[in-house]
């Protein structure tokens, strides 16, 4: 098996649960505290050693490609006022080991189908893909890190999986799992909790076989009319080994309001510059309420 140095990033979405933010702005440009989505997830990708990455984009979306373009005359204005620090920060969005290539989704016909418009850029070779609306954090080794290293014992197929309250499946994909290494027996697309396999749910980081390609060419409509990625997963069990991984970290939803405002309040906290003056009001704050 190849060594895996590809991912893909739908971002083609209608992110419709924003709205009205996610009108005339991409989702994944939201930011938490100072910095859009993507670029988290374009800094998670880069330290799991990617080195092309595929965006899977819109004609509405081209906020995200310029996000990581040069911005010569903003870089010249820093330069002329002085802020060093500034123009640094600006020069670091995008990794310098990373090549960014775009390809278009022309309608939002489902995540399964993002996936299939990336197939020309991503040929034989295994792939990542990383929802941009999940942010993954840990202090030292980020999710698709730790997948990495794993995929790099299994040379197999990988998903990411968090444990959510039972009564909550019914908003997610969730795994059957089998054993102590996760192997996956099957995955159910928002069950009833009495139907439930497991509390494990599918949570926004994969890494593929490039079988899955081949399998998404023929997978058809499913649920809510969309091309599901999970239906093309459980037809690749069908022919290859798939383990769960869970992931030594905390994960959150920024596609749902609640998961945003979470990272939002955590990623502060946790800022070096703002973080202390920021929990002295949001202790003050919540003993007020
Ligand atoms: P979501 O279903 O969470 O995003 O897809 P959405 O459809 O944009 O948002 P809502 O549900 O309407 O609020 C997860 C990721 O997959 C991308 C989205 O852009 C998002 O980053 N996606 C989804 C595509 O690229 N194409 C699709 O057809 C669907």
């Amino acid at each position: 098996m190849k060594p895996l140095r590809k991912a893909v990033i739908p971002v083609a979405g209608l992110g419709t649960r924003f709205l009205p933010a996610t009108k005339a702005i991409p989702k994944e440009m939201l930011p938490v505290v100072d910095k859009p989505l993507i670029q988290y997830i374009v800094e998670e990708a880069s330290e799991a050693g990617i080195t092309d990455l595929i965006l899977v984009t819109h004609s509405d979306k081209s906020a995200i490609e310029n996000h990581f373009d040069k911005r010569y005359e903003l870089e010249s204005e820093l330069i002329r006022r002085g802020k060093t620090d500034l123009l640094e920060i600006k020069r670091g969005t995008t990794p310098e080991n990373i090549r960014i290539i775009s390809v278009r989704q022309p309608e939002a016909l489902g995540l399964g189908h993002a996936v299939l418009c990336a197939e020309p850029a991503i040929g034989d070779e295994p792939f990542a893909v990383l929802l941009p609306d999940v942010l993954m954090y840990h202090p030292h080794k980020g999710c698709l890190k730790q997948m990495v290293d794993s995929y790099n014992r299994t040379h197999t197929s990988i998903i990411a999986l968090t444990e959510v309250a039972m009564d909550e499946v019914e908003k997610y994909g969730i795994a059957d799992v089998e054993g102590s290494d996760l192997r996956i027996a099957g995955m159910v697309e928002k069950p009833k909790p009495e139907d439930a396999p497991s509390n494990l749910s599918i949570v926004g980081r994969y890494i593929f076989t490039p079988r899955i390609m081949e399998i998404l060419k023929q997978t058809k409509k499913g649920a809510g009319g969309e091309i599901q990625l999970t239906d093309a997963m459980a037809e690749l069990l069908r022919y290859e080994v798939m383990f769960g991984f869970t992931f030594d970290g905390v994960s959150y939803d920024c596609g749902d309001k609640q998961g945003f405002l979470q990272a939002n309040v955590e990623y502060a906290l946790r800022d070096k510059a703002l973080g202390k003056e920021f929990r002295e009001w949001l202790k003050l704050f919540a003993s007020s309420l």
